[in-house]
């Protein structure tokens, strides 16, 4: 039941700190992480030589962060793919492959159908899922399961956010087992992991500067997002959640592409959200954000930018900032798109939609 919340929506995006601890619960132990339910794959986890992520939409978005976190952390080749391009050119798999799916409902058929095909040509399976006894979860060699409860609302929310968590769990895993991580930097990580849920508590009490601002934005027809690096997924959900509820065009966009095509877009009035890296990470990329930000204010976009608490030099150009607590570079991207989801949600309402209901969507797309 929705309790006392407007929608679905809103209740789910509130159990988004939740969705973290719960699925962080019982799995880090003394400085260590715990995952039994990899043991099914432990000899295929020990030899592998590439990932292959499948899956479709926000999930495939969970995907290429959990892609940045296995590179960085494990060192293991990895690559995001949509569930249902993969199948049909010939991906090159071997017995040394690791192909793992993400799905909330775990039904979704072109990502079904990805992990069968994996599966029969040799490759070990791992799927990441939010729904006990789901079919993708039983097709799979290993099944690691979010814990963020049912998710009602057509738009996922909380799902991605537990995605997120699983995967880093699944690369930390990885990182200490093949020694790529220093036992110090785990310990750091574990330690962001664990305070993201009282951060993203934080965050969500600014939800009433976020509904005036969209509720300002009901008649417009256009927005942009852009991120880098791991803010640029973090755009690409912005904008898909824009399209999915309150139906206006959006587009996400890795900020760097900006000069190489989509900055002819911007035009006086052009609203434009831009994630912005931490300062504290690598100072030449925020430095060439901050600019990306300079090169469309001077064609007269209205930024709102998402950035780090402290960071002084967004306030120059930005329209508006909506502010996330420090949380260690990895880590933000799960505290950044709880701003964007509550920004569609609200504009979407604004407009007099359903946004539990979206026209023209299921929850759970189990045809191909
Ligand atoms: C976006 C959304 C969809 C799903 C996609 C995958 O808000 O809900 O993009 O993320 O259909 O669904 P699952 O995760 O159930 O496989």
């Amino acid at each position: 039941e929705k309790g006392g919340w407007s929608s679905f929506m809103a209740k789910e995006i509130s159990e988004e700190p939740d969705a973290i601890a719960n699925t962080l619960l019982g799995r880090v132990v003394d400085g260590d992480v715990v995952l039994p339910e990899l043991d099914p794959i432990q000899a295929a986890l020990d030899d592998v030589d590439r990932i292959i992520i499948v899956a479709c939409g926000t999930a495939a978005y969970s995907g290429i962060l959990g892609k940045y976190a296995l590179e960085k952390w494990a060192g293991v080749p990895t690559e995001v793919e949509l569930s249902h391009e993969f199948r049909y050119r010939d991906p090159v798999l071997t017995s040394r492959t690791l192909v793992i799916s993400i799905s909330q409902s775990g039904e979704t058929m072109d990502t079904l159908m990805a992990v069968k095909y994996a599966g029969e040509r040799g490759a070990n399976t791992l799927s990441i899922c939010n729904t006990q006894g789901a079919t993708i979860a039983r097709e799979s060699d290993a099944a690691l399961f979010t814990h963020a409860g049912p998710e009602v609302a057509v738009a996922s929310t909380k799902a991605f956010v537990a995605q997120v968590t699983a995967l880093y769990l699944v690369a930390l895993k990885l990182g200490i087992a093949r020694g790529t991580l220093e036992p110090g930097v785990v310990a750091g990580h574990l330690e962001q992991l664990l305070a993201l849920p009282g951060k993203l508590s934080q965050v969500l009490e600014t939800g009433s500067q976020i509904r005036e601002l969209a509720r300002g934005m009901s008649d417009t027809r256009s927005v942009l997002f852009l991120g880098r690096n791991v803010g640029y997924p973090i755009a690409l959900e912005g904008a898909l959640k824009l399209k999915e509820l309150a139906y206006i065009h959006a587009e996400g966009f890795a900020a760097g592409e900006l000069k190489h095509g989509p900055i002819a877009l911007i035009e006086p009035g052009q609203r434009v959200f831009v994630v912005v890296p931490s300062p504290r990470d690598s100072d030449s990329l925020h430095r060439k954000v901050v600019s990306n930000i300079q090169e469309i204010r001077a064609r007269g976009a209205f930024v709102i930018a998402i950035a780090e608490e402290g960071d002084v030099a967004v306030l120059p150009y930005a329209d508006d900032v909506l502010r996330i607590p420090l949380a260690g570079p990895m880590f933000e991207p799960l505290l950044a798109v709880a701003p964007l989801q509550i920004f569609a949600m609200e504009l979407a309402a604004a407009k007099g939609l359903d946004v539990d209901q979206p026209r023209n969507l299921a929850k759970s797309v189990t045809v191909e």
